[in-house]
């Protein structure tokens, strides 16, 4: 069924933090199988760097990340049967559209503003956008940066998936469902 005359050559997954990208990135390759691999460019990316994304923010800067971020996804763009799990700021970069679309299908995978503040305010340390929102609540601070994303969201996507209060496995064959039909439209 993953041929590339059924199927997109790549899945590039874009979306909020919280979204769900790497848990339903990482099923859906699983579900793929036939060669299919999973990956995550900020895991990549905190290999190349020899740091945490955290520490390479507060090392680096924002600028710099976002520079290392679009190497990488440049790299993966070239790649086949990956599914590609990217961070929630990367189509906010110069350029990385182009490149995001010309690796496959992209998909945006959405969630409520309250499910994402559940899902992320646990670890909020660990994200640097969200640990610097000074006295902003977070769900107000979410909403924000929503609102300037999500038109960036929405012109990489070529479809949408939404992910709030739903298993992992039924988010991965929706996208793999409709991954099909992308591919024969
Ligand atoms: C970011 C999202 C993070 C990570 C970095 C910046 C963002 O990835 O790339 O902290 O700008 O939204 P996740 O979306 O995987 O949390």
């Amino acid at each position: 069924m993953t041929d590339t005359q059924t199927f997109p050559r790549n899945i590039v997954l874009v979306g909020f933090m919280g979204c769900g990208k790497s848990t339903a990135g990482r099923t859906l390759a699983a579900r793929l199988g036939n060669g299919w691999r999973f990956v995550d460019t900020d895991t990549r990316l905190a290999e190349v760097a020899g740091c945490d994304i955290p520490t390479l923010f507060r090392r680096e800067g924002e600028t710099a990340f976002r520079e290392r971020e679009a190497q990488i996804l440049s790299g993966l763009s070239a790649g086949e049967k990956l599914v590609i799990a990217t961070g929630g700021g990367a189509v906010m970069h110069d350029g990385n559209i182009a490149t995001l679309r010309s690796a496959g299908l992209v998909v945006w995978l959405t969630a409520r503003v309250d499910v994402i503040v559940m899902r992320t305010e646990r670890r909020e340390a660990d994200r640097p956008l969200l640990a610097a929102r000074g006295d902003t609540p977070l769900y107000t601070h979410i909403l924000n940066l929503l609102a300037g994303r999500a038109p960036f969201y929405q012109q990489a996507a070529h479809l949408i998936v939404d992910t709030s209060d739903r298993a992992t496995e039924s988010i991965a064959a929706e996208i793999e469902r409709k991954a099909i039909a992308w591919q024969k439209s």
